[in-house]
């Protein structure tokens, strides 16, 4: 998977070159090219090549645009008034290596430049769609609705739906557009389009419950960033819920799920099939 994170990080670097203020970009670049997995681009990309074989200029800039939307949710999630933790990505977290106020505009800049970025290829018809789904995934009816129902919900008895669109929303919602977007470049016809979809509805929700599940059985230098968050901040996770045998019982159901949508896509290359199954098997 290492030749997708090169083309991604170099071109993250080049894009955020746009960015003419020097400690502004400083602080974007410490956020978003910092070791995470960059699994989101990777995963557009490797759906885009996929379905067609290969990907575009435009779908590379659109996978980075996903990954700094990613990269402030992260700035923000981050944030005293957010989770309120201290690492991330094996470093300081951004608000603590910078200051909170450099943090919150950061990952503005962040949400700001992706934006950018993509409505450069505006009218062009993928663009248009890719640009709707990200944009959709990453707001209101998306990740910032599941980030707000996340706080609302501290501390508070819920049911495991609500939990589960919690989840969906939060984290699933981003992750599925990665395969929407990747199949719009890809120019994924019904039924295959609609089997991506689904793989990303899957797969999110598994993402977010073992993110959940590492939180408690990990170790901060493995994962990078503090354990024990969710139990600090009283949040409602599936381990919280449903206690940490249905966690991980709910997740291998979700393994195997995903595995079963992957091995019904008729796709041209095995890094989808790679990426997603690293994925699952993650420790961090
Ligand atoms: C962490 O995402 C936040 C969630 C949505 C669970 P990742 O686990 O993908 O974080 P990085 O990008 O590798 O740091
Ligand atoms: C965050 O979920 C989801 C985002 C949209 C950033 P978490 O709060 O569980 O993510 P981590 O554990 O801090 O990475
Ligand atoms: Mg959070
Ligand atoms: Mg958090
Ligand atoms: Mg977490």
């Amino acid at each position: 998977m290492d030749k997708y994170i090169a083309t991604i990080d170099k071109r993250l670097e080049e894009l955020l070159a746009r960015c003419h203020e020097p400690k502004l970009r400083e602080v974007m670049t410490y956020a978003v090219l910092g070791p995470g997995k960059r699994l989101r681009p990777q995963l557009l990309l490797a759906s885009c090549e996929g379905v067609s074989g290969g990907y575009s200029d435009a779908a590379l800039d659109f996978a980075c645009a996903i990954e700094m939307i990613h990269a402030y949710s992260l700035v923000h999630d981050d944030l005293p008034a957010m989770d309120n933790d201290d690492f991330r990505r094996g470093r300081p977290t951004c608000h603590k290596a910078f200051t909170e106020g450099l943090a919150v505009l950061a990952g503005d800049g962040l949400l700001s430049l992706a934006i950018e970025v993509m409505v450069q290829y505006l009218p062009n018809r993928h663009a248009v769609n890719a640009l709707t789904s990200i944009v959709k995934a990453a707001g209101v009816g998306g990740m910032i609705a599941g980030q707000m129902s996340d706080i609302l919900n501290e501390g508070k008895p819920i049911s495991p739906e609500t939990l589960a669109g919690i989840h969906r929303r939060k984290t699933g919602a981003l992750i599925t557009a990665c395969f929407e977007a990747g199949g719009i470049f890809a120019s994924a016809e019904e039924p295959m389009f609609e089997k991506m979809v689904k793989l990303g509805n899957v797969l999110g929700l598994a993402f977010q419950i073992k993110d959940d599940i590492l939180d408690v059985t990990s170790t901060e230098k493995d994962l990078g960033k503090p354990i024990g968050s969710d139990a600090k901040n009283q949040k409602n996770t599936y381990v919280s819920v449903h206690g940490i045998d249905t966690a991980e019982a709910e997740y291998k159901r979700l393994c195997q799920e995903t595995q079963g949508i992957l091995d019904s896509l008729p796709v041209k290359t095995g890094a989808l099939h790679e990426l997603v199954t690293a994925t699952l098997s993650r420790t961090k």
